[in-house]
């Protein structure tokens, strides 16, 4: 298979776990085959200080050309204190999400038996715990009307009948190729857009019959996140709900270094970690790549790879095992591994498989 690749690396750590990403997918493309190129461009903080657009033109066509995005993170802290900035870099990621219509984002919670005690819930209730957040990604309060003046300021939280149906679609395939469970996490006692969610939902329901749908108000399904991390297979929400327990899904494996996520939709899908730009480790050769690793582990499921995708989770795991582990995840007495030494541990594996 032949495979371009849009390599948008961003901020803080982003260049750091980008080039140990897109070096794992070299090393499985050479094994089996495939012809992979790389083309690099510019979003976020990086793009601002370079052309004062922190998702150019130019980015987008070449995000439109590829058959992927393999995105890593943006964010700089010399726009987080300061609500008068103009532009920012976060407005990139979603200027690409909009403009690729990029309106699943596909998260998934799993945990790794040997790293359940780094959680901060207990071990019994980590242990095991495998479930997907599906998060609508281009509507809700994100792109709603918005006013910002000085003593008043609001966001609209609106979504269209054809916005909610197309994302539970997306929530029962998977449920569908899972555990046939899909959890609709909402807030139809007070919102009217979730009152809209919870409505199409109990219409869709009854063509799959072999789901087990159930409706969750947010603050509960936080709780339950927490409670019982394991009752959860698939859960759909709105695209603000989505990005708090999201955050709140990544704290249950132990480390946000090891979450993937894909997005997908109308145009170029994109693969990217959940966690953030960490502007902070920003060159220290300390950040965790594996959470950028299995996002191109989703790249090849994505594409039916599915012998490529695992390879590339079996390297990961193996890599666990071995203790070749970044500092934040690594065991009490355990030798130090950098971004670059683990990137260089799995790239081998790979190799010698
Ligand atoms: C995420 C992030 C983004 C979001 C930020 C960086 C705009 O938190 O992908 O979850 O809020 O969607
Ligand atoms: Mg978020």
């Amino acid at each position: 298979m032949k495979l371009h690749i849009a390599v948008l690396a961003g901020d803080g750590i982003g260049p750091e776990i980008s080039v140990q990403g897109v070096r794992a997918m070299e090393a499985v493309c050479r094994k089996f085959g495939h012809e992979v190129t790389f083309t690099e461009a510019l979003c976020g903080a990086a793009a601002i200080d370079a052309v004062g657009d922190p998702f150019p033109a130019e980015t987008l066509e070449i995000c439109r050309q590829a058959d992927a995005v393999l995105f890593s993170a943006v964010g700089d802290p010399k726009f987080d204190n300061n609500p008068a900035a103009k532009v920012r870099p976060e407005q990139g990621l979603l200027a690409m999400r909009k403009q690729l219509g990029l309106f699943a984002n596909i998260r998934p919670v799993q945990t790794f038996d040997c790293l359940v005690h780094k959680s901060p819930l207990k071990d019994e209730l980590v242990s095991g715990a495998d479930f997907v957040c599906i998060r609508e990604l281009t509507g809700g309060m994100y792109f709603g009307e918005k006013k910002e003046g000085d003593d008043y300021a609001y966001d609209t939280n609106a979504y269209s009948r054809a916005e909610v149906e197309r994302i539970l679609r997306v929530a029962y395939d998977y449920a569908m190729r899972r555990r046939c469970h899909l959890t609709v996490v909402d807030k139809a006692n007070v919102l009217a857009s979730s009152r809209l969610w919870r409505r199409v939902a109990q219409e869709m329901a009854p063509q799959y019959p072999d789901v087990t749908t159930d409706y969750m108000y947010v603050d509960n399904a936080a709780m339950r996140m927490i409670q019982d991390p394991r009752f959860f297979d698939v859960m759909v929400t709105e695209n603000t709900f989505g990005d708090i327990l999201t955050d709140e899904g990544s704290c249950i494996t132990g480390s946000m270094g090891l979450l993937p996520s894909a997005s997908t939709g109308e145009s170029t899908p994109v693969f990217e970690p959940i966690h953030g730009s960490w502007p902070q480790a920003k060159g220290q050769n300390i950040a965790n790549p594996l959470a950028q690793i299995l996002s191109v582990a989703m790249l090849f499921e994505y594409f039916n790879l599915a012998e490529e995708g695992r390879l590339v989770r079996e390297a990961v795991d193996a890599s666990l095992a071995a203790n070749v582990r970044t500092p934040e995840i690594q065991v009490a007495g355990g030798a130090h591994y950098g971004t670059r030494e683990v990137g260089d541990w799995i790239v081998e594996y790979i190799n010698k498989k």
